[in-house]
């Protein structure tokens, strides 16, 4: 993926970028009111998958609010799975971080991203908690309007690592190996956080609140919004983030070839 910089006369990107506003913002009030509530948790793929009503509402807001504007556009989403065709795709993942949303714990988010004929080209990444509004289009990235500079520590010895590594499913196919490998990131790194939002983490990277991220098998709707929002604040971002695999990102002049994360680069 590479922003373009021409704009789309079908597909104006500031007017993608307002839809997906509009539609995490939609899911605010929901979302704040359900929170800290215990919502009942039902489980996905295995116990440590976790979903609740408020992820599948939120969802339908969303899809509703892109097809309002966009009809018959192409959606992939977390709950809903694909739907639509054409060369507008939306990738959506109405709660990232539902583990963190389901127990009461403030990181969370709603992503949101276009693309088109395969190319990102607006994202937002949205925290209904702190209402901070992560925006990224092919003109730039902002915070809540204000422009976004990915830039903060350039070796491990001071930079803050968020990762989810490893995770369940990274333990059945690494064992101990993981394990290892987790141990050099920990004594490599200022500090490692293990958060549980891929897409906000990479939000905090592109704005320079975080230096690195990094996370595997990840799914388009957990990364493509976070993926444009690195690349857009001048942070680096490697991995595809419109197929399933790692990602890892970055803070812009971050030594990426001496730390201990290059063993892992995508
Ligand atoms: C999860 C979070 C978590 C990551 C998982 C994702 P969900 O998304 O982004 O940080 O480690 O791989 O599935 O299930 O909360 O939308
Ligand atoms: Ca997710
Ligand atoms: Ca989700």
């Amino acid at each position: 993926m590479n922003a373009t910089p021409h704009d789309d006369t079908q597909f104006p990107h500031d007017a993608l970028l307002e839809t997906a506003v509009e539609a995490a913002r939609a899911v605010g009030p929901r979302l704040r009111k359900a929170f800290r509530s215990r919502p009942e948790v039902s489980t996905k793929r295995d116990f440590q998958d976790p979903v609740t009503e408020h992820d599948k509402a939120s969802e339908e807001t969303i899809r509703a609010v892109i097809e309002g504007r966009w009809p018959g556009s192409a959606v992939l989403g977390e709950e809903g799975g694909a739907t639509g065709s054409g060369r507008l795709r939306w990738y959506v993942d109405p709660i990232d971080g539902t583990a963190n949303f389901a127990a009461g714990l403030p990181f969370f988010c709603v992503s949101i991203a276009a693309a088109v004929d395969g190319e990102l080209v607006a994202g937002v990444v949205y925290d209904p908690v702190r209402d901070d509004e992560f925006t990224a289009s092919t003109a730039g990235a902002w915070c809540n309007g204000t422009p976004i500079r990915s830039s903060g520590a350039t070796g491990d010895r001071e930079a803050m690592l968020l990762t989810s590594y490893p995770t369940p499913r990274d333990m059945s196919a690494e064992g101990e190996d993981a394990l290892r490998r987790y141990g050099r990131f920990l004594t490599s790194f200022s500090a490692v956080r293990r958060v549980g939002s891929a897409a906000l983490k990479l939000a905090h990277v592109a704005a320079g609140w975080s230096d690195a991220a990094y996370g595997t098998r990840a799914n388009p709707w957990d990364v493509a919004a976070g993926a444009l929002l690195v690349r857009q604040a001048g942070g680096l971002y490697l991995g595809d983030p419109l197929a399933t695999g790692d990602y890892l990102a970055c803070v812009g002049g971050f030594d990426l070839a001496s730390s201990a994360l290059s063993e892992v680069a995508p």
